[in-house]
């Protein structure tokens, strides 16, 4: 009886799986590559990963969906991220992601469907003391509001 093939990214997964000796305490490191290699964590990495590691599916699903660092889904050609923790939220972060919102037409976590951009929450950026704090494409912006917002938006419409 022949088996079905591994899709490339079940075999991306356990060749990663297998560089970390199929280590369970090895599993953060083994997602963040996976989703360094892939741009996104796929649904059928995680059976795989589990058999790998002798662990449950529930088990590496809860990693994946606790750490908000992983993508469950392939993100934008422009990806945005807003800073949510203590900080920049009472330097008007909360206002900032609105902003954020009502421009891109997106709630937080979601991709737009032509999948031109994604805005996603970030818990820290860094610049706790400048924020809030926006991060477009990899580059940092500190107090993203008001003008400074303004120009950042128009930016990332283009
Ligand atoms: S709290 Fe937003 S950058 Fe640190």
């Amino acid at each position: 009886m022949s088996q079905t093939p591994a899709s490339p990214a079940v075999e991306t997964a356990t060749a990663i799986a297998q560089a970390h000796g199929n280590r369970p305490d090895a599993l953060l490191e083994m997602l963040h590559e996976i989703q360094h290699r892939l741009g996104f964590i796929p649904e059928a990495v995680i059976p795989a990963l589990a058999q790998a590691l002798n662990r449950s599916r529930a088990e590496v699903f809860g990693v994946v969906s606790f750490y908000h660092d992983f993508r469950r889904q392939p993100a934008g050609r422009h990806v945005v991220r807003v800073c949510r923790a203590e900080a920049c939220q009472a330097r008007g972060g909360r206002e900032t992601e609105a902003a954020l919102q009502q421009h891109l037409r997106l709630k937080t976590g979601e991709t737009a469907p032509d999948g031109s951009v994604t805005l996603e929450a970030v818990y820290c950026l860094g610049l706790c003391a400048i924020g809030p704090a926006v991060m477009v494409d990899g580059k940092l912006h500190a107090r993203a509001e008001g003008k400074r917002l303004a120009t950042l938006l128009t930016e990332v419409a283009s």
